[in-house]
């Protein structure tokens, strides 16, 4: 018996937001594709965390995940035919009688449709306002954490992702899951759709200054140029993730991902904090480096 099945539990938020919740008391399922997580359970959360396998890819293992349980976190990673196992995942908990799904989205994904990523976080929303379950979405902006995928090259005096001059209201993944965790436990957040947003508008120069000034040593911003970006990045995408990827930084050095007032006082209502700065992030993150951390 658990209260909530995390989707996505094992990856960069989901795995925060599994913490988040055993830290409240809650008790986990965590689906995983791996097998040899599978059966096992808790870790550093003891006995209220089971991991059990499943595979949005596969639904016939989803019924057996979702027993007994009463919400859902549903995040579904990049993938061609996100939006289909979304869907899968939205109709096998209604059909398991789950009474709450909050479901990860992107901040401003409905603004974005050319975005096939941000199209799929569009049709998967669509299915759950039609499904009879309360939902609600946490959308948020890009994460502090994708910096740490950076590190080679910071350390070579490049920071290489194409963030533009437009601006990014970057947010902390610990703040996404605080966002969520509050969204699956606690009441009144049914049919609202949280931005999840940083407090200050980044730009690629800016972001490379923090780093510059927090490692003590020049690095230069170079993701304006796409061709170069995808030069790089071919070696290591598959090729529709690659064009994914390009048109969304396209977006993002000509409109930036700009959160509104509005959206401020959304969130206000799901976080239950200030959002944490990005200053304090990399700071962090390079007392860590220092000490040997990864
Ligand atoms: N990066 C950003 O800045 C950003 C910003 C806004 C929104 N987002 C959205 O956030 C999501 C990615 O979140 P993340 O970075 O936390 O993900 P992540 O670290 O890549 O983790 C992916 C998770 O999905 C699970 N998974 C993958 N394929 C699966 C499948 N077929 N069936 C079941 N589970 C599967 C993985 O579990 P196992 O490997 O254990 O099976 C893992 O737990 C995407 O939807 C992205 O669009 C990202």
């Amino acid at each position: 018996m658990a209260d909530v099945l995390c989707v996505g539990g094992t990856g960069t938020v989901g795995s925060r937001v599994v913490e988040g919740l055993v830290a409240r008391g809650a008790s986990v399922r965590c689906l995983t594709r791996s097998a040899d997580r599978a059966g096992a359970s808790g870790g550093a959360s003891g006995e209220r965390v089971e991991f059990v396998r499943g595979d949005l890819e596969q639904p016939d293992t989803l019924g057996p995940a979702l027993e007994g349980v009463s919400r859902m976190h549903l995040l579904t990673a990049l993938h061609p035919q996100e939006g289909r196992l979304g869907i899968g995942a939205v109709d096998a908990a209604a059909e398991a009688g789950v009474e709450r799904i909050v479901f990860h989205s992107a901040h401003r994904a409905h603004a974005a449709p050319h975005i096939p990523h941000f199209a799929s976080k569009t049709e998967i929303l669509a299915a759950l306002e039609a499904s009879g379950v309360a939902w609600s979405t946490i959308e948020p902006n890009h994460y502090f954490q994708n910096d740490l995928w950076l590190r080679r090259s910071l350390e070579a005096g490049v920071y290489p992702a194409p963030l533009g001059s437009a601006g990014l209201h970057r947010v902390d993944v610990r703040d996404i899951a605080d966002a969520t965790v509050n969204a699956l436990l606690d009441d009144g957040h049914e049919g609202i759709r949280y931005p999840v947003v940083g407090p200050q508008l980044l730009t690629g120069e800016h972001v490379a200054r923090t780093w510059s000034e927090h490692l003590g040593r020049d690095i230069e911003y170079a993701g304006d140029d796409l061709d170069a970006w995808e030069a790089r990045a071919s070696r290591s995408l598959p090729g529709w993730l690659l064009r994914d990827l390009r048109v969304m930084s396209e977006y993002f050095l000509s409109d930036g991902l700009i959160a509104t007032e509005e959206d401020f006082a959304t969130m206000s209502h799901v976080l239950g904090h200030a959002p944490r700065v990005f200053d304090d992030f990399v700071r962090e993150t390079v007392e860590a480096w220092s000490r040997g951390g990864a």
